[in-house]
């Protein structure tokens, strides 16, 4: 096996932490991301064969084996889940991160040739268990709610703010213990285990399904932290790089989701308010009239308007529509009709879930327009098309202070001059509440696939030449 410096070893390093934080710049765009991608996968892997090669008397039977089962499932993985499920599995792969940045800090203390006497190595050791660990069931209990296995209700225990409080400080107690050398025992370690397992669990039990996407971001974030954590642990600079970028971005992300929903970070984590069972019909009044057209009006009103804003939500994602509304608006624009898309930072089921879709379709980046520069065109456009969104076009959540998604900024479609919304019925959205704009005098509501009633319009719109 090749041996190979500590200094060549740290050019390589250096070669991969550039190459992440370059492929991390490049996934802010639509444009550069695959581009991205591949660099921060090309990163990785020149940082993995360093790593294999410093470990020359390393058995690689376990890690060949570990390469193809995680090859094997990812490679599936990537073929046959889908675009509606990738919350999920990102929750998924954040539980197995933390897990794995836990059990590298374990075995360090279990294992290790030498007797661990560091306190800095010792205190990494209970960092990483610590976040790993939390992460492990926090990211679960996630993913269970997203798949619906686990109620998206908040689930409020009593004086679970106590609670968490006695907890955390018996963690940090047993953390400053593990890490005195003198009298540092295994045993802290497991009490550190269950203590951080049982936290990760309760602190995203009481958070409501509506919050959902700041708390997928914040346990990716601590994924990465663990993972810095596990980097400290076995002195790799590379995993500490990773590690921390990962986890800044997951702050930046939950920023972002906080921003996007108006909420604070601390009014998600301890407040459990708001009712919010996604998927039914919960709140929704089937004896309010709503008006309803076929395709073959929609296609009139949209062929005669000059102006028409697409608002794609989570059935857009479901539909598999992206190339249908593509055709659809590519040839209103032959027509002469001005097309954009509005975005909201929240549509669809995870973040930039509805650019991702759109992008496949080649939708030109330019029309994609984000809530705040699109919003003040609404009341300037002839026709919005809403396309399986819900909750982030409810206008309750201006007004009704009791409702889940009450101050999360909205895309203002019922601005619009008219309005047509293409769903398969009054279901509500993930939050579970009935939406207001659905009522409205201006709104028409098409009812069944998205991907039918777009190809429908398409044909008709076509036909009216
Ligand atoms: P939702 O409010 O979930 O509404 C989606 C709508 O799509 C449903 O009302 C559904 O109505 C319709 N639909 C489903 N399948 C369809 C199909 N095949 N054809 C036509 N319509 C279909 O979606 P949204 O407006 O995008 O809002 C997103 C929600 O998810 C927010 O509450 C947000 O907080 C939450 N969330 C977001 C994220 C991220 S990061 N984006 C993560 C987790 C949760 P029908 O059943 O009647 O068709």
């Amino acid at each position: 096996m090749l041996e190979i410096s500590s200094n060549i070893e740290n050019i390589f390093y250096l070669l991969s932490a550039s190459l992440f934080i370059i492929g991390l710049k490049r996934l802010a765009s639509p444009a550069t991301a695959r581009n991205g991608n591949r660099l921060a996968s090309v990163g990785m892997l020149i940082a993995i064969i360093i790593t294999i090669l410093k470990y020359t008397n390393t058995n690689f039977e376990w890690i060949i084996i570990g390469f193809f089962i995680g090859g094997i499932l990812g490679l599936v993985l990537s073929r046959y889940v889908q675009m509606t499920a990738m919350p999920q599995l990102v929750a998924v792969f954040n539980a197995f991160g933390g897990g794995a940045s836990a059990l590298v800090a374990i075995y360090q203390l279990m294992y290790s040739r030498e007797p661990i006497t560091g306190t800095f190595t010792l205190a990494s050791i209970a960092f990483a268990t610590v976040i790993g660990s939390l992460t492990f069931t926090g990211s679960f209990i996630a993913f269970g709610k997203l798949q619906g296995i686990v109620s998206t209700r908040p689930i409020l225990l009593p004086l679970r703010n106590y609670l968490n409080l006695i907890l955390l400080i018996a963690i940090i107690v047993f953390a400053i213990i593990l890490s005195i050398p003198n009298i540092s025992s295994i045993n802290f370690l497991y009490i550190l285990i269950g203590l951080s397992l049982i936290v990760g669990l309760l602190i995203v039990i009481p958070i409501g399904g509506a919050d959902m996407p700041v708390v997928v971001a914040l346990l990716n974030s601590y994924s990465g932290i663990a993972g810095a954590g596990a980097g400290f642990v076995l002195n790799n600079p590379v995993l500490i790089i990773s590690g921390s970028l990962v986890g800044a971005s997951g702050l930046i992300l939950t920023r972002i989701m906080t921003k996007a929903m108006n909420r604070s970070l601390a009014n998600v984590m301890l407040g459990g308010i708001g009712v919010a069972d996604g998927s039914t019909q919960s709140g929704s009044d089937e004896n309010r009239p709503v008006k309803s057209l076929n395709t073959e009006d929609a296609a009139m009103i949209l062929g005669y308007a000059e102006s028409v804003i697409f608002v794609p939500g989570y059935g857009l994602a479901v539909a598999q529509a992206q190339h249908q509304i593509n055709e659809l608006a590519n040839l209103l624009k032959d027509k002469g009709t001005n097309v954009k898309y509005a975005i909201h930072p929240v549509a669809g089921r995870m973040p930039g879930h509805m650019n991702v879709l759109l992008a496949e379709a080649n939708v030109p980046y330019d029309e994609l327009k984000d809530l705040d520069e699109i919003n003040s065109e609404f009341d300037r456009t002839d026709v919005a098309v809403v396309v399986g969104a819900n909750d982030v076009t409810n206008p309750t959540a201006r007004t009704d202070s009791s409702s889940p998604i009450y101050g999360m900024p909205i895309l203002n479609v019922d601005k619009a001059k008219s309005v047509i919304v293409l769903k398969r019925s009054m279901a509500s959205g993930f939050a579970g509440v009935e939406n207001e704009l659905f009522f409205l005098e201006k709104t028409n509501m098409l009812f069944g696939d998205a991907k039918d009633s777009i190809e429908g319009m398409t044909r008709e719109i076509r036909d009216l030449d």
